[in-house]
């Protein structure tokens, strides 16, 4: 808030390349709904991403892949309407954007107009460049997306750390270099060593948000719904659990159950 006006000031992507030069770190959540964006908004998170992690957490697909753009934009619409004050970034989902560059600036036109988000993030580096160049020239913010990229896990095998060893670190180095000359504001790091993180953090102008990354980064992110302990059975190291709200729930749910069988609800004051 100003304290002058009281009006919400704002995150912008200006903002979080100031809060990476003046060491302030920066905190980013996911969010797929109005009520839960609402609450993460409201809580002062600066960056909410609408993440393609939805096909998980949301639909209960084992990977990001079968999330589609429409679904996506469903999502970023229903966060839209609830945050007043951070920077709201969408995923666009696999299948939307790898084509070809202009498959990839139409979908992120769709989003950008029909959800009203302020940037997209596309997972990827050399091979993506040319058409988030494109979407730049657009107008269309975008956040890039480096180490372990979900929307490629047929071609990893698993979910473990990248980047070990040498040459996928170079590599990693190199996209990270590419990304911020194509002119990314940000991008996300995720399970990689601490080490390799920092350095590629270090070397960037723009603000690099970790996810397993290590503390050498200019921000973290979580997904929502792993960090207020909803999707119990995701347990990597790098999470850490600030709630258990899916035990809260389920003694909620047991107890509510418990009542409308005993006939204890509703009582006389909880009808008319
Ligand atoms: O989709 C997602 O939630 C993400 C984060 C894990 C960075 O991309």
């Amino acid at each position: 808030m100003s304290a002058s006006t009281g009006e919400i000031k704002k995150v912008t992507t200006h903002k979080l390349r100031e809060m990476k030069q003046n060491g302030e770190k920066i905190s980013m959540l996911t969010a797929y709904d109005f009520s839960m964006a609402k609450l993460v908004d409201r809580a002062g998170i600066d960056v909410i991403l609408v993440g393609d992690s939805a096909s998980n957490v949301m639909a209960g697909h084992e990977t990001t892949l079968p999330i589609t753009l429409d679904q996506m934009i469903y999502h970023a619409g229903s966060v839209i309407r609830a945050v007043d004050r951070a920077l709201v970034v969408v995923d666009l989902p696999f299948g939307s954007y790898q084509g070809n560059s202009k498959e990839a600036l139409n979908s992120a036109i769709r989003v950008m107009k029909e959800t009203g988000a302020h940037a997209v993030k596309m997972e990827g580096g050399s091979e993506i460049a040319e058409s988030i160049e494109r979407i730049l020239k657009a107008g269309i913010p975008v956040m890039g997306h480096l180490g372990l990229t979900p929307q490629s896990i047929y071609k990893f095998g698993t979910y473990t750390v990248r980047a070990k060893e040498e040459a996928e670190a170079q590599k990693l180095k190199e996209d990270a270099k590419i990304l911020e000359e194509a002119g990314c504001f940000s991008i996300v790091l995720e399970k990689i060593p601490a080490h390799l993180a920092r350095e590629v953090s270090q070397s960037l102008e723009i603000p690099v948000i970790g996810i397993g990354a290590g503390d050498g980064v200019d921000g973290q992110v979580l997904v929502l719904h792993d960090m207020l302990g909803i999707t119990t059975e995701f347990k990597p190291r790098f999470l850490r659990r600030y709630l258990e709200l899916g035990a809260e729930i389920d003694r909620a749910v047991k107890q509510y159950v418990a009542d409308v069988k005993s006939g204890d609800f509703p009582n006389a004051g909880e009808q008319y």
